[in-house]
């Protein structure tokens, strides 16, 4: 017999999120989240090789004198958080562009100006490697101790093709080095750089860096702001066709600020996921279930914009669409690593239901990333990623925020973090 290395056991609950692999939850079906009361896990080599009541996983004989056993009791286990939509790799900070938002300028207006990304642009390039590893490590620790055992990490804070490259590299050593396991996505089109027309700029990413990224194999998806007067839905498409020839999987920010088709064109391309959403039409939202599109949706990025407007969720949902939660971590409109706080924020301003939002931040977060076969849930084979929350139940996930939740954190069969 092989002994589990490690045994969770007497959750009070357990929520194993399974049955949702094959296609992410839709509907109802994101109401169903797999409950086990008094839940076991038995994990060996990291991966999960039991999972059920603690009577059933102890009966299967998965624990020898070798195994580490931590009991769950009076505390509820869930899969670890993915956060499948971050810009977390970037130098410096905007805290000073707090007071310009609360006098009322746009954020788009911001970025006009040559603040906003661009000023985020500007203190990346001026940084160095081991500054911006650094800093952006930080992060990855606090989001760590948060729960997130997973996340998507965009570029887009380079905008020219050695910068973008090295904002590619950089994810890539920080996931060798740190334990949440990163999805790199490429997002040359994040803004337009002065000197540059958005269609020169577009050219540019088209004709050259583009090509450069996809020969380096350095990223999986690549994503673009698809915004008026950023990205137009032309130009989005233009950058996103070449990039699924070129084999990429596709991303797109739309909708944010405007409703301006993107939620049409993510239909179109049938791109993985269309993120953000604020304004998409009914036609988009109906275009985007009928191509099985996961709507990525960032209410911490709406709350901190200060405008009262959130996606329309509960439509999305009766309409059938995917829905899955994100931080948007980044340094203008979403300073934040914190994925219970996103739950909180999705219950309250999405409507969402806490198993909705725990479908939503777990295994659609995994189909969101490409990576559904290797975690999101609790079943067998999957990597044993997964967080003891230190709540009596599952209501009290989102109802308690502006505190940590997370007890323990377990990556791949071993506790990384303990509060
Ligand atoms: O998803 N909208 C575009 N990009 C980010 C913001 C990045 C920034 O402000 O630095 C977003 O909100
Ligand atoms: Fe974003």
């Amino acid at each position: 017999m092989q002994y589990a290395d490690l045994l969770i056991h007497s959750a009070d609950l357990m929520a194993t999120m399974r049955g949702h692999s094959g296609c992410p939850a839709f509907g109802e079906g994101m109401s169903e989240i797999g409950l086990i009361k008094d839940g076991a896990v038995a994990i060996r080599e990291g991966k999960i090789t039991a999972v059920g009541t603690t009577e059933e996983v102890l009966a299967g004989g998965w624990v020898g004198s070798e195994t580490i056993q931590i009991s769950a009791k009076g505390k509820v286990v869930t899969p670890g958080f993915i956060d499948p939509h971050t810009h977390v790799l970037y130098a410096g900070s905007r805290e000073n562009e707090l007071s310009l938002k609360l006098k009322g300028v746009p954020y788009l207006e911001i970025l006009k100006q040559g603040g906003g990304i661009l000023s985020t642009v500007r203190s990346t390039q001026q940084a160095t490697d081991e500054e911006i590893k650094a800093q952006t490590g930080r992060r990855l620790q606090t989001m760590l101790s948060q729960g997130t055992t997973m996340a998507e990490v965009k570029s887009g804070y380079g905008l020219t093709l050695d910068e973008e490259m090295r904002a590619l590299r950089l994810i890539k050593e920080l996931d060798n080095e740190q334990v949440i396991d990163l999805v790199p996505t490429f997002m040359g089109a994040h803004a337009v750089p002065p000197g540059y027309t958005e269609e020169e700029f577009t050219n540019y990413l088209i004709e050259d860096v583009l090509l450069q990224i996809a020969a380096h194999d350095q990223a999986e998806f690549c994503d673009v702001f698809c915004e008026p007067g950023v990205f137009s839905v032309n130009s989005s498409e233009r950058i996103l066709t070449k990039a699924k020839e070129l084999h990429f999987k596709l991303k797109i920010h739309a909708d944010e600020l405007a409703a301006a088709g993107g939620a049409e064109l993510a239909a179109k391309l049938k791109v993985v996921s269309a993120d953000h959403l604020l304004q998409a039409s009914d036609e988009g939202i109906v275009a985007l279930a009928k191509q099985g599109v996961i709507a990525v949706l960032l209410p911490a990025t709406s709350f901190n914009l200060a405008k009262n407007t959130y996606a329309r969720a509960r439509e999305m949902i009766s309409a059938g669409v995917p829905v899955a939660l994100a931080t948007d971590s980044n340094p203008g409109s979403s300073p934040t690593e914190s994925m219970p706080l996103v739950l909180t924020l999705a219950c309250l301003y999405l409507r969402l239901t806490p198993e909705e939002a725990l479908t939503a931040a777990t295994i659609n977060a995994a189909h969101a990333v490409g990576r559904s076969n290797q975690v999101g849930s609790l079943e067998v084979g999957k990597q044993g990623d997964l967080l003891i929350l230190d709540i009596p139940n599952l209501n009290y996930l989102p109802y308690h925020f502006g505190s940590n939740p997370v007890g323990t954190v377990i990556k791949r069969g071993r506790v990384v973090w303990n509060s």
